[in-house]
């Protein structure tokens, strides 16, 4: 008997969907909407699991508050811990008792038997769980011994199941894409210079060509720099995306968004668009960083960011689970007007935060409410604003 994954949510209405509905909807297929309660499922079963293995299955069951179960463990564990315990109590695998959490009952636990429905209703997604499997495998000593989680979770070990995921054929992280692409499209002058930031195995740049070949558009990007702060994954696109993408201008370059673009030779007002997938949230200091992207674009160019969205702030979504190891996602400096807490940001943060950065006319595609407040789950979305 195989485990329900719970009720699967039904995609939004078209009217929830802004203009560019048509292009989004296809996105919340039903392989889509059944991969992605898969993938909260396995992500808090994967947590509860990890928990187990650390050896606090007894504490759990007695009850703990964070503060107990962080007791003589490096300081870096309380971050993790502080996003895992209400995550599992949203995903129904602990009990919140006053300040405590507590395990009750035998929890289902099963892992094959969601591996199994995706295997029938979105097949080819299994590596998805290889990496949550290997996250689980790896970031032991990470609550043991203090160890760094970049170390652990980007080894040579786990960086093709990295790779395996940032691919447009992965149903879940492909809207990423598609809506930065859909945002990108709108208004592409012909001429344009772009920056793409964190592009890492290089998804965006093929979906790009490929969709700007088929719809006559590509032409219009003369200089696409595509960047990242990893030596590993640049020198992969280097390697591989010249022959793979022929009609794409590409450059290649290193670049660390949190240190000064100018001193990493990107000229002030020099850009069209600067674009980046998942990848600004990492801001250090996000005033900073946005001022100084704005200044490297030239009046009226774009600033186009596809992120992961949060309803609200304190709504844990199961993509956290994986960035919560990493220091450049948790230890970001807090602002009380857009970031009040690390993680991902609600629309209306990024709206505040690119304003007080003296951006304009920002908008997301699609617009994120009311379509996030009746589908919670609903988490992508690319945001644009004007320099
Ligand atoms: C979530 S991945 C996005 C991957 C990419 N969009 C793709 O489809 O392959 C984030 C990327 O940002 C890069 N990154 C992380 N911190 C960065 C920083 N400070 N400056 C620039 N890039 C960074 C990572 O190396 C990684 O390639």
């Amino acid at each position: 008997m195989l485990p329900p994954l719970g009720p699967i949510e039904a995609p939004p209405s078209l009217d929830l969907l802004g203009p560019q509905g048509p292009e989004i909807l296809p996105l919340l297929s039903r392989p889509f909407l059944v991969l992605h309660r898969a993938s909260s499922l396995y992500t808090a079963r994967t947590c509860l699991l990890l928990l187990f293995d650390l050896g606090w299955e007894g504490r759990l069951r007695s009850g703990t508050t964070l503060d107990e179960l962080c007791l003589g463990l490096p300081p870096q564990v309380r971050k993790p811990l502080a996003w895992m315990l209400p995550f599992l109590v949203s995903e129904g695998l602990l009990r919140r008792e006053g300040p405590g959490y507590v395990l009750h009952g035998i929890p289902d636990l099963d892992l094959d038997g969601i591996r199994t429905i995706v295997h029938d209703e979105a097949p080819g997604h299994g590596v998805n769980f290889d990496l949550l499997d290997g996250v689980r495998s790896r970031i032991p000593p990470f609550f043991t011994d203090g160890k760094a989680g970049d170390a652990l979770l980007f080894d040579l070990a786990l960086f093709p199941l990295w790779l395996a995921y940032f691919r447009n054929d992965n149903l879940v992280y492909y809207p990423n894409n598609l809506l930065t692409l859909l945002a990108l499209r709108q208004d592409l002058a012909p001429g344009t210079r772009l920056l793409e930031l964190g592009a890492g195995a290089g998804s965006f740049a093929r979906l790009a060509a490929r969709r700007g070949t088929e719809e006559g558009w590509l032409d219009r990007i003369v200089e696409y720099r595509f960047t990242d702060l990893a030596p590993a994954f640049l020198r992969r696109a280097q390697r591989d995306l010249a022959a793979e993408v022929p009609g794409l201008p590409l450059t290649f370059q290193t670049l660390d968004l949190n240190r000064s673009l100018g001193d990493q030779g990107i000229a002030a007002g020099s850009l069209d668009v600067i674009m980046g997938i998942n990848v600004v949230h990492v801001a250090r200091n996000l005033e900073t960083v946005l001022l100084d992207l704005r200044s490297r674009l030239r009046p009226g160019g774009r600033l186009i960011l596809g992120e992961c969205l949060k309803p609200t702030l304190e709504h844990p979504i199961y993509l956290e689970f994986f960035f919560s190891f990493i220091r450049s996602f948790t230890d970001v400096e807090l602002d009380p007007r857009w970031r009040p807490i690390h993680g991902f940001l609600t629309p209306e943060a990024w709206v505040c935060a690119l304003e007080h950065a003296g951006f304009t006319d920002i908008g997301t595609t699609p617009p994120p409410r009311p379509l996030m407040d009746r589908h919670p789950s609903f988490n992508v979305g690319a945001i644009t604003a004007r320099a």
